[in-house]
């Protein structure tokens, strides 16, 4: 019979008829608060009538021209936008279609600057064990969740791995305080592999795919820019998901003030209305570009694409007018507050992380050990979140000696009455799982 392919056969898929602000609602009327934003992208919420309208307007004034020939109001407006929102040198946008087309153009980008420089030797993108940075194969390279890339692997580049920084549970032992011992290890990383052959470092601001809302601490990031300078390395900062508000900042390296060379977006540039991502780029590597004549060796169908563009313009509109980021910084501390009151005495819990509207809930056993991965503890909780009518991400590590956890990251435009509504479920889930086993 034919079908949709579901990526998992065994997990049943409601019906999802409709959205209405941070709500979802099935075919039969059944409603969710949407408590990861969709994929983290719907940060403005569902239902947005004037962005639907901008489509239908877009749609029918121009709805594509290609990149290799043209360009179009739309995106050049929303370059200009985006590099106000940037730090100072980086002044310039390239759009594509989501988070790993972003990550693909970052790494072509990097590997070219440095040919245009004579630097031949430098290919190789280091990046962190636990980051996540997509699913096409150059950003599955870069990506360190070994459960992932397992499958693929003989198909993916050899990229070396350090140490995330994620000091409540350090593989190099700092015991919950970072003395950026994991930082180090991208000089040793890049000294390993020859400077010559080190194009790039990617990392995110605050892990979300891969860990629970882990941030490094306040050195972490100038110590990791101050290597990169060293070895001519560019320092790619995987914004993703952070960028567009999610912590309290338009993007969240500004909660460092250290500067990336090239900026990847995604997910809230569009709040989910149009496919959308991209790069913002230092003026170094445009001018590379310029100084020898030469042309970006790489395009998709969609770059630059009109109809995205101008739902990005609606969104950096609506997020200016409804003051979306200092919402998302206040209702985040506000949710972070309840979390830890509420939550923090159940036994299971073993610590609670925030940053902005992005929550992160570690799950333990009675015993304070980790549960059996086989229990699959997290997803388990989000299974009765959801027939409680909340979508929480709940993970079970297969990696690392397991662990299970929470995430919270709900559109940015939620209210603190509906945060205390979610968290209500997550403790009367969290309750159940501990009366249940
Ligand atoms: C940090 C980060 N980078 C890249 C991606 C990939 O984005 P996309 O799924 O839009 O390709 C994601 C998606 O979750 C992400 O969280």
């Amino acid at each position: 019979m034919p079908s949709l392919f579901f990526r998992d056969p065994q997990q049943e898929y409601p019906v999802i008829a409709r959205g209405e602000g941070i709500h979802l609602i099935d075919e039969q009327g059944r409603r969710y608060i949407d408590g990861t934003s969709g994929a983290g992208n719907v940060t403005l919420g569902h239902g947005r009538e004037r962005i639907a309208d901008v489509l239908r307007q877009q749609g029918s004034e121009l709805a594509y021209c290609f990149s290799a020939f043209f360009t179009n109001r739309p995106a050049l407006e929303l370059a200009e936008r985006l590099a106000a929102l940037a730090p100072p040198d980086l002044n310039h946008a390239y759009f594509v279609s989501g988070g790993s087309e972003a990550i693909e153009t970052a790494i072509k980008l990097a590997r070219q600057y440095h040919l245009l420089r004579g630097k031949q030797g430098k290919h190789q993108v280091i990046s962190r064990w636990r980051s996540y940075h997509g699913a096409s194969l150059a950003a599955m390279s870069a990506t360190g969740l070994p459960s992932m890339r397992s499958p693929f692997e003989p198909l993916l580049a050899d990229f070396p791995h350090i140490a995330p920084c994620y000091p409540y549970r350090c593989e190099l032992g700092c015991e919950g305080v970072c003395h950026l011992a994991c930082a180090q290890q991208l000089e040793q990383a890049i000294l390993d592999a020859g400077a010559d052959n080190v194009a790039a470092f990617v990392a995110e601001p605050v892990v979300v795919a891969g860990m629970a809302a882990v941030a490094p601490p306040p050195e972490y990031f100038a110590e990791i820019r101050r290597i990169c300078d060293t070895h001519d390395v560019l320092f790619i900062a995987d914004e993703v998901i952070t960028g567009y508000g999610r912590t309290g900042r338009h993007f969240a390296m500004e909660h460092w003030d250290v500067d990336a060379d090239i900026i990847l977006f995604g997910k809230g540039a569009s709040s989910g209305y149009a496919p959308l991502g991209g790069i913002v780029i230092h003026d170094r590597i445009v001018e590379a570009f310029a100084r020898e004549q030469a042309f970006f060796a790489h395009i998709f169908t969609y770059v630059n694409n009109p109809m995205a563009a101008r739902v990005g313009l609606e969104v950096l509109d609506i997020m200016a007018e409804e003051g979306t980021v200092t919402q998302a910084r206040d209702t985040g501390a506000y949710a972070l507050q309840q979390a830890r009151g509420l939550l923090s005495r159940h036994s299971c819990v073993s610590e609670i992380r925030g940053s902005g509207l992005l929550l992160g809930i570690e799950l333990v056993g009675p015993d304070g050990a980790v549960f059996a991965p086989e229990q699959h503890v997290g997803q388990k909780v989000a299974k009765m979140c959801l027939q409680r009518g909340l979508v929480v991400a709940g993970v079970t590590a297969t990696d690392w000696g397991g662990g299970d956890d929470l995430r919270f990251y709900p559109p940015l435009i939620i209210t603190p009455a509906e945060v205390d509504e979610a968290l209500d479920i997550i403790d009367d889930a969290l309750t159940h799982l501990e009366a249940t086993g």
